[in-house]
């Protein structure tokens, strides 16, 4: 099948958090299985396009709203990544550093989605499936079904995956002057409350819709930002498969970023190896065990509790633990961590920012990793923790409650809680202290077993094949 992803983020190329992930790794896969899967994603101006060599397969132009852009489409001349990968440009909307966070977010994703389907609709043949990620492409269900200039596209299933449901991309019905020319009756396709709701409208318009996780996809018919009416209604046409992790990027025994590589037969040594050059770096002391958290400083991540609750960990365990935090996002969080830093020096320390080689020597060298979310379609976080030998510590929520197990429980190799509060991560820090200090053996056992899980992408990327098939 060719199958054709569409998406705001890819790995290696623009990566803000597990969307650019998935994306960079499930088309790898269904290639693997003997499908010709693209991706097709803005161009923005990354040192991944300045690194590598391009050709030009295409221009041509469209309108948004009164004012005409010209577009072109590059590929990647080596198909380094596993697939075919192809960038928009369109000057002045999209050759910008960042991929998200400008005020004109709106116009640049709508221009973005309108040159992809005028560049498919010129195409000679039909791919077999579209498929498309998150609000940034989730006006293509709608614009390949009802606006009359890409109507041979409308017999082409397309999917649409949830990786967040919080973010919608709305815009008021004054902007509506940016969509193409559109079939009028069909304005409710578009609309939710009174806006113009881009993941609405995939979740309309799209043939199949799935969440990155089964119990996401159970939780946002109780809780999906305005959506929960919208997916009860649709429930039909929706389902969950579980995210994969690239296993090729994220090996331990391989991963270049490390200071020492290892495998489940020598993690002790490897891991300790990891651990020391992260306690010296950062001012730690490497007999404790050491707590990282590892993502967007943001209240879905619960990070506005994450200050407390260390602070509160720290003195109620007697000093017996070491945080350390990579993340960015909310400042008055950053500041707040900041200070913890100076306030609780020698056992709390922060990077605030944006480092993947900082992140895998974290994933490797710390013994415990904290995912208090409050919201968490599904995590990659914790699956790459467990990969690399590192206990997740948990709240019972979407991915979450899918891939990790308490150790309470049969078979059980993680710490769960269920609430996101300074209470429960305080109390689960003491647990793992416990862990670490008194039950070595079973630590290690845990982590053992815990190293051979196997959530590569081979089952998922099966999973959305058996999905597309169904469709033809
Ligand atoms: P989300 O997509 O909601 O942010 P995920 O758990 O799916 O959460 O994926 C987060 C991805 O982003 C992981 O690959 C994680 O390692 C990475 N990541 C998040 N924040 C940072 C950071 N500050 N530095 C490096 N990597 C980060
Ligand atoms: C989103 C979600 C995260 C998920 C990722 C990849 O960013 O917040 O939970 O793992 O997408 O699907």
């Amino acid at each position: 099948m060719e199958i054709i992803h569409v998406a705001a983020e890819c790995y290696p190329v623009a990566k803000a958090g597990g969307l650019g992930d998935v994306v960079g790794a499930l088309p790898k896969y269904q290639n693997k299985l003997g499908h010709f899967a693209k991706v097709v994603m803005p161009m923005y101006r990354t040192r991944f396009l300045l690194q590598n060599e391009w050709e030009l397969v295409h221009e041509g132009g469209q309108n948004l709203g009164q004012s005409f852009f010209h577009y072109s489409v590059i590929k990647e001349k080596t198909n380094k990544l596993g697939f075919d990968l192809f960038l928009i440009d369109i000057k002045g909307l999209l050759d910008r550093e960042k991929i998200y966070g400008y005020d004109d977010d709106s116009e640049r994703f709508v221009a973005f989605q309108i040159a992809t389907c005028d560049w498919i609709s010129k195409w000679n043949h039909r791919p077999d499936i579209i498929h498309v990620h998150d609000y940034h492409a989730g006006l293509i269900p709608f614009m390949m079904k009802h606006c009359p200039a890409f109507s041979n596209l409308s017999l082409i299933p397309s999917v649409l995956t949830i990786h967040n449901a919080q973010y919608q991309g709305w815009m008021g019905w004054d902007k509506s002057y940016l969509l193409p020319a559109y079939d009028d009756w069909k304005w409710g396709m578009l609309d939710w409350k009174n806006n113009i709701n881009p993941l609405a409208s995939a979740v309309k318009c799209a043939w199949k819709v799935n969440t990155v996780s089964y119990s996401y996809m159970d939780e946002l018919k109780l809780s999906a930002n305005g959506l929960e009416n919208l997916f009860e209604y649709e429930k039909g046409k929706c389902i969950g498969i579980l995210n994969g992790i690239d296993n090729e990027v994220w090996d331990p025994e391989t991963d270049e970023h490390l200071i020492k590589n290892f495998s489940v037969e020598n993690f002790e040594k490897g891991k300790r190896k990891n651990k020391k050059e992260l306690c010296k770096q950062f001012g730690l002391d490497i007999e404790k065990p050491l707590f990282t958290f590892i993502g967007r400083l943001v209240g879905e991540k619960a990070a506005d509790i994450l200050p407390e609750a260390i602070s509160s960990s720290v003195y109620q365990h007697q000093g017996n633990c070491n945080f350390l935090i990579l993340g960015s996002g909310d400042p008055e969080v950053e500041v707040q961590l900041e200070n913890l830093k100076h306030l609780l020096s020698g056992y709390v320390s922060t990077y605030i920012g944006y480092s993947e080689p900082l992140s895998h020597i974290m994933y490797a060298g710390a013994d415990f990793l904290l995912m208090p979310s409050r919201v968490e379609p599904c995590g990659l976080n914790q699956m790459y923790a467990l990969r690399y030998g590192t206990i997740p510590i948990v709240r019972n929520v979407g991915g979450l409650r899918d891939t990790v197990v308490d150790y309470g429980d049969w078979q059980g190799f993680g710490i769960r809680f269920d609430n996101a509060s300074v209470w429960d991560i305080t109390y689960s820090v003491g647990r793992a202290i416990d862990l670490y200090f008194n039950k070595r053996e079973q630590m290690n056992q845990m982590i053992s077993f815990m190293m051979g899980i196997d959530h590569s992408w081979e089952t998922s990327a099966q999973q959305y094949i058996s999905l597309y098939q169904a469709l033809k």
